[in-house]
């Protein structure tokens, strides 16, 4: 049997890799039905197929089946008004008004590699080995709407990628009112559900829920996949933690609207589906025209919340994010923002370029302020020529000095949007995207601009690249700072308003996908006010996000903590910001906002001309320190040790794939004198080898730390972090 394989067998369909199964199979060759997405099966004969029983209410499926319902079958797709009165994934309309969606099987295939949706991000084929798709279609005879549906099974992962694709062969228009990427059903088996709420500042905070009856529902209607909400939801078994339990987990990739919602229904049957959210949504489809669904990436774990992660951030790192970042080294980078703000100029920050390659950074940032006549928020966004009272002599003595001194620069855009106060309003005040009759609302003092409009997409991209080509910057920090009201274009047919939000993210994805072909060079970091946009549809276009306006040590344990969920530390940007803390105040060590920092992609914000001796030297020493340590941290797997939403404590740890070096960190929110020492397990090293701890000199071996743990005892004073280099000896 091949390591992984798509089969199809007396009507069964069976993806498998070797981590997990997919099944699938037909009734009565017209009706799929889901089967099974648990470890991996050499073979399945049917043995958790329901017996079907004839229930009152239920409307039978098949005229010569009376027992068969749809409202009992676990099944891979749903339309309303067919007998399944659970939520439905696709909603389709005829021109004259009748609901469409009695789909029969029609037929499938099998293909070498994986889909790549065109004009969307999606897990990236690669040189086309390594994966299968299934393509099943179905149709429904009286629309002529056909539906593929897509699975993805790649070798080793125990992910499958899903997606769904509705075809006109009709003669006349539908409009597809709803449409999810990925429906699955299972039976409830005391499930819970975990997903992530959060708000600027406060991002990827930890919700863990019993599943009821009836419908659980979330997701964004912002224009952006937010912070509120993001793209993200986990079944788990009740008993399962980090290191162990069954994970059933989806996210999708997409940066737009979305919802995720959970049904556990009156026979206990548990229902996941998530796409683009229906609400604000519908889509005329032309005779011959296409519709293309978010990719829905489906994870099973058999080993906790970690092993969920592991799969996550082994998918991404070799399959999402841009390639030619792979493996490759990120800068430690200083921002401009927290130390400056508003108030950028040549004549401050040539000193700052100056001092932070004597430290050792690697990269400037210029951030907002240095363009238009911009001194605050309320103005000059579309406006990207630079400020010459500011920059008397343009950015060219800027990229000279950081050239001159070994390093890069780089600089802030935020080309989603329009201020009212801009020369690009007074030209073209219909490219904000807007109703007609209502005066659009400001967020932030700034608009949003009409990216489904090809003209606009263009001014954006010729702007950005004569800007670029003029300024040879070496990394971008794409920002978006507020969610959408009034999605309206004046562009766009009355029966084609519903279409708004998702061509917004068709002409954002073209934007990023030209600019960063023309710009391969660049590192584009992706932002919205920190992490109200992170998510895999960004990623895809930019190896690493802001993951919080917030950098206090403190409120960043949980928010890399439940990022770290499904992202890599690589993807995560997190900064050394200064005292106290501009967001909460605190006063929090430097080494708890070095050890903070140090465990994702590092950079700080601060102004490092107001350093005392001593603190240079700290942080030249950090930075040397974190350089040495950079393959680990960015290259090598992160474990989640203790839940900052379960207490006190927060612990992880980095580990190269060798096993030889792991760095845990252990972060305590104030210092407890109950506490006098925590024990943490650690079931991630090599058990056969035996380690050297860095700072004393002890020994523990490998399967010692995974099942008595290492006891960790915390320094007195308020926010302490601890952290341990494990080095494997050498066997002589
Ligand atoms: C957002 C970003 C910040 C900074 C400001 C500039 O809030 O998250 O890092 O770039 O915009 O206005």
């Amino acid at each position: 049997m091949n390591s992984f394989d798509i089969q199809f067998h007396n009507g069964q369909f069976h993806l498998f890799s070797s981590k997990v199964s997919y099944i699938c199979e037909l009734h009565k060759d017209a009706w799929l039905l889901h089967r099974y997405w648990d470890p991996r099966l050499t073979a399945y004969h049917g043995a958790n197929c329901p017996e079907p029983v004839k229930r009152t209410f239920a409307a039978a499926a098949d005229p010569e089946e009376p027992a068969f319902s749809l409202e009992m079958e676990p099944q891979e797709f749903s339309c309303p008004h067919q007998g399944d009165y659970r939520e439905s994934s696709l909603a389709l309309r005829r021109q004259d008004g009748w609901p469409a969606g009695r789909f029969r099987y029609q037929g499938y295939e099998i293909t070498e590699g994986l889909y790549a949706p065109e004009d969307l991000p999606h897990i990236r084929p690669l040189d086309g080995k390594g994966a299968k798709t299934l393509s099943i279609r179905l149709r429904d005879e009286a629309s002529g709407a056909m539906l593929t549906l897509r699975y993805s099974v790649l070798e080793d992962s125990a992910a499958i990628v899903r997606s769904a694709e509705i075809t006109n062969e009709g003669t006349g228009p539908i409009w597809v009112e709803r449409a999810f990427s990925a429906l699955l059903d299972m039976p409830y088996d005391g499930e819970e559900l975990v997903t992530f709420h959060g708000t600027h500042q406060k991002e990827f905070q930890m919700d863990r829920r019993l599943i009821g009856h009836g419908t659980i529902s979330f997701g964004s209607t912002r224009g952006a996949s937010g912070p509120q909400y993001p793209p993200f939801a986990a079944l788990c078994a009740p008993e399962a933690a980090e290191h162990s339990g069954e994970v059933r987990a989806l996210q999708l990739i997409y940066s737009g609207n979305h919802c995720v919602r959970v049904e556990r229904d009156q026979y206990d049957h548990l229902r996941l589906t998530t796409g683009i959210h229906p609400e604000g949504f519908s889509w005329k489809l032309e005779p011959g025209e296409r519709f293309q669904t978010p990719e829905a990436v489906l994870v099973y774990s058999g080993q906790g919340f970690n092993g969920m992660s592991q799969v996550f951030h082994q998918l991404y790192t070799e399959r999402l994010f841009p390639r030619q970042w792979a493996g490759r080294t990120r800068p430690i980078l200083l921002n401009s923002w927290e130390m400056c703000y508003f108030d950028v100029s040549e004549e401050k920050l040539l000193p700052v370029i100056r001092e932070a390659a004597a430290l050792g950074f690697e990269l400037v940032v210029l951030d907002d302020g240095w363009f238009g006549h911009r001194n605050n928020s309320k103005s000059s966004l579309g406006d990207w020529t630079v400020n010459r009272e500011k920059f008397p002599n343009g950015l060219t003595p800027l990229l000279d000095c950081a050239r001159e001194n070994g390093i890069q620069l780089g600089i802030w855009f935020e080309s989603e949007m329009i201020s009212p106060d801009s020369d690009l309003m007074r030209a073209h005040p219909d490219w904000a995207a807007r109703f007609p009759d209502d005066a659009p609302l400001l967020g932030r003092n700034q608009l949003v601009l009409d990216l489904t409009r090809r003209e606009v997409q263009d001014y954006v991209l010729d702007t950005l690249s004569g800007f670029l080509r003029t300024y040879p910057v070496s990394y971008v920090k794409w920002d978006m700072n507020r969610h959408m009201t009034d999605p309206g274009s004046a562009s766009l047919p009355p029966d084609r308003t519903g279409e708004f939000f998702h061509r917004y993210m068709l002409g954002l994805y073209r934007i990023l996908h030209e600019l960063t072909a023309r710009f391969p060079e660049i590192l584009f970091e992706n932002c919205s006010s920190g992490g109200g946009r992170f998510d895999p549809g960004m990623s895809f276009y930019m190896p690493q996000t802001w993951c919080s306006d917030n950098t206090d040590a403190l409120d960043r344990q949980s928010i890399q903590y439940g990022a770290s969920y499904m992202f890599p530390p690589s993807a995560i940007s997190a900064h050394v910001s200064a005292v106290p803390n501009h967001q909460t105040g605190r006063m929090i060590p430097f080494e708890t906002r070095a050890a903070l920092a140090s465990s994702a992609n590092m950079g700080y914000e601060l102004n490092i001309l107001d350093l005392s001796p001593e603190e240079r030297e700290q942080v030249r020493e950090h930075l040397a320190l974190y350089k040495e340590e950079r393959d680990l941290i960015l290259g090598g797997a992160f474990y989640r040790l203790r839940s900052p939403f379960d207490g006190n404590l927060c612990a992880w740890m980095l580990v190269d794939r060798k096993r030889e070096k792991a760095i845990l960190y252990a972060f305590a929110a104030s210092y407890d004198v109950s506490c006098l020492s925590a024990v943490l397990k650690i079931p991630y090293l090599d058990q056969k080898k035996l380690y050297v701890e860095r700072n004393t000199g002890r020994r523990f071996s490998g399967e010692e730390l995974r099942y008595a743990g290492l006891a960790v005892r915390f320094p007195q004073g308020d926010f302490p972090a601890i952290k341990i280099v494990l080095q494997a000896e050498t066997m002589s």
